[in-house]
């Protein structure tokens, strides 16, 4: 049961991964698209919509789901461990990426973009860093009880 709910989780953990990397790729260049390119424009708006609505959101709930229950499984061990302690707080700021992501997303669809494409391709750098550090965390559990 708990291996079956953690290979679901990593699986969720990889597409939510997959449309975080690509929605602010997407922005990057909906950024750059010209403004007379009205048609190219309503494109990169469906794109983005469908990304955010149809992947983006649905792993982000489902990662999280599988990753109470495989908590709650071990809740005694878990709430000791340090690396767990610091891999929440850094999902916890993940959530907080997703929701600026929609908060982007309903700017583009508004044609309310103000940010540059140099804006959304740092923007776009930041899961990184969350997943090196996540996967360390749990994978080598660099501090432990606490
Ligand atoms: C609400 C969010 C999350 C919760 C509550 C959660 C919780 C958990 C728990 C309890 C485990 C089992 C750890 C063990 O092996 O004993 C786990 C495994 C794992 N989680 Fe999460 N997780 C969350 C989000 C994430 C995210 C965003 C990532 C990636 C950035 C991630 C990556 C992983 C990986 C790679 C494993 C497998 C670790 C291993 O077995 O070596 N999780 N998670």
């Amino acid at each position: 049961m708990f291996l079956w709910l953690k290979a679901l989780h990593i699986i969720a953990v990889v597409t939510w991964f997959a449309a975080l990397f690509y929605l602010p790729r997407l922005f990057v260049y909906h950024a750059m698209a010209d403004a007379t390119d009205l048609a190219g424009r309503e494109r990169f708006k469906v794109m983005e919509r469908k990304l955010y609505r149809g992947i983006m959101t649905p792993s982000a709930i489902a990662v999280f789901v599988l990753g109470v229950w495989l908590l709650a499984l071990n809740w005694d061990f878990y709430r000791t461990q340090g690396w767990m302690h610091a891999k929440l707080a850094l999902v916890f700021l993940l959530y907080g990426y997703h929701g600026l992501c929609g908060r982007f997303l309903r700017d583009f669809a508004n044609d309310r973009n103000t940010r540059s494409h140099v804006f959304y391709r740092v923007f776009n750098e930041l899961p990184v860093l969350v997943l090196v550090a996540v996967v360390i965390l749990v994978v080598v559990r660099p501090f432990g009880s606490g």
